[in-house]
């Protein structure tokens, strides 16, 4: 069976069983600064689809618990998870960075904001100095930790550095914002549309579940003001 990401219409994901669900746990510095990603807890293999939360509204989160359909208490509507992602590649609004040694691609609508192109000497900068060999390590250091894949980097001759990623799914524990992050979807898994189209495949790219994105299923940072993310998985 094909692995994939399926998105129901106003409803979870459904995943397929084969694809391992794990805590993706960012590490920090003294002062709240994403170092590195440390994977966590490794959820139980599933036999079967399973259903992880797209609303933010479960209360067995990562897992839906049929919330996304209450009209009652907090919730005076059902989930509207309409998908408004462009699969226009030419409609990304996307940005280039010339410098010396690399380039960057930069399409900020896919930001999570996790931090980690502030690490040290910010992305944009160290790009634009990549002629010194610090500078050109952090930029590719800081754009292969971009989990939403929203930064990449190429070199002269057309090379373009990504991190090797297994497939999988983590669950993004954003430490020092003290919130669940999105689903980060590694190593290239086909994300289908509840309309059945599929996305544009990555090697990474980040799904929100907090139900609360612009940019549907696309994270757009919007967790770190939604009540329901508050804390981290068990
Ligand atoms: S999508 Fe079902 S509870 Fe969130």
């Amino acid at each position: 069976m094909e692995k994939k990401i399926k998105i129901i219409k106003n409803g979870p994901y459904e995943v397929s069983p084969d694809i391992p669900l794990v805590q993706s746990i960012i590490e920090i510095d003294g002062e709240g600064t994403s170092m590195r990603w440390k994977n966590g807890k490794e959820y139980p293999k599933q036999n079967e689809p399973y259903h992880l939360c797209r609303c933010g509204r479960s209360e067995n989160k990562p897992y839906c618990d049929g919330s996304h359909e209450k009209e009652t208490g907090a919730y005076r509507k059902k989930f509207d998870g309409t998908e408004v992602a462009t699969h226009d590649s030419d409609k990304l609004n996307t940005r280039i960075y010339e410098g010396p040694e690399l380039t960057l691609i930069d399409e900020e609508s896919l930001c999570a904001s996790l931090r980690f192109c502030d690490r040290g000497p910010r992305v944009w900068n160290a790009v634009l100095h990549s002629d010194e060999d610090y500078l050109k390590q952090m930029a590719i250091e800081e754009s292969c930790d971009c989990a939403a894949g929203r930064l990449t980097v190429v070199d002269k001759e057309g090379n373009v550095y990504e991190p090797k990623l297994d497939q999988e799914i983590g669950l993004v524990q954003d430490t020092a914002a003290n919130c669940r992050g999105p689903l980060w979807v590694k190593g290239g898994i086909p994300v289908e549309g509840s309309d059945g189209r599929q996305y544009k495949i990555r090697n990474r790219m980040t799904l929100c579940r907090c139900g609360q994105s612009k940019n549907m299923p696309f994270c757009d940072t919007s967790h770190r003001r939604s009540e329901n993310m508050y804390g981290f998985d068990e």
